[in-house]
């Protein structure tokens, strides 16, 4: 049984208070969340995964551009912002529980390398759903999905990023439990 959102039930919210507790989910992109608070809320909406399924049908639903700038939100794994400092908190957390702040001199090096060789063929960053990954798995994925044309891997971000919104929520709701 997956925990409801239940400190702050989506269903209850008017826009304003949703987009101070959801604005958040999609990276650096309040407006999925907005579209989606707009399309209207049943008590469903207070589960984790009806209200993921929800906003992830408006990222897949929104133009090409829309998409590939909710993708360019996202910092480089093991990046320069990430060493800096400069997260979000639910992104500083999901690199440090893949391990990402524990890489070696070596890994963090082909970790830039590969951003470099992943933006530079694509024009957006790498996004990848980290939980459950070591930076080990990251990088072979890493690899491999810098064989991919760029239509399947923007299609493919977007369905990370649906995933990494469904984690977020799935953590809200624990930590509201
Ligand atoms: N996957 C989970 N969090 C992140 C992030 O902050 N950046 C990227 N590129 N992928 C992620």
């Amino acid at each position: 049984m997956s925990h409801i959102l239940k400190s702050a039930r989506p269903s209850r919210l008017g826009l304003d208070a949703f987009l101070e507790h959801y604005g958040d989910i999609f990276e650096h992109s309040p407006w999925v969340a907005e579209t989606a608070w707009k399309q209207g809320f049943t008590d469903q909406h207070d589960d984790p995964n009806v209200l993921a399924d929800c906003m992830g049908n408006v990222l897949k639903r929104a133009d090409i551009d829309q998409q590939i700038a909710v993708i360019r939100a996202h910092p480089d794994l093991a990046g320069k912002a990430a060493l800096a400092g400069e997260l979000t908190q639910d992104s500083t957390r999901e690199q440090a529980g893949a391990g990402l702040d524990q890489c070696s001199s070596e890994e963090f090096e082909r970790f830039q390398r590969l951003n470099q060789a992943y933006q530079e063929k694509f024009g957006f960053p790498f996004v990848i759903a980290v939980k459950g990954l070591d930076r080990h798995a990251i990088l072979y994925a890493f690899e491999k999905r810098l064989e991919n044309d760029a239509a399947a891997e923007r299609r493919t971000a977007i369905e990370q990023i649906i995933q990494i919104a469904r984690f977020r929520l799935h953590m809200r709701a624990a930590e509201a439990a």
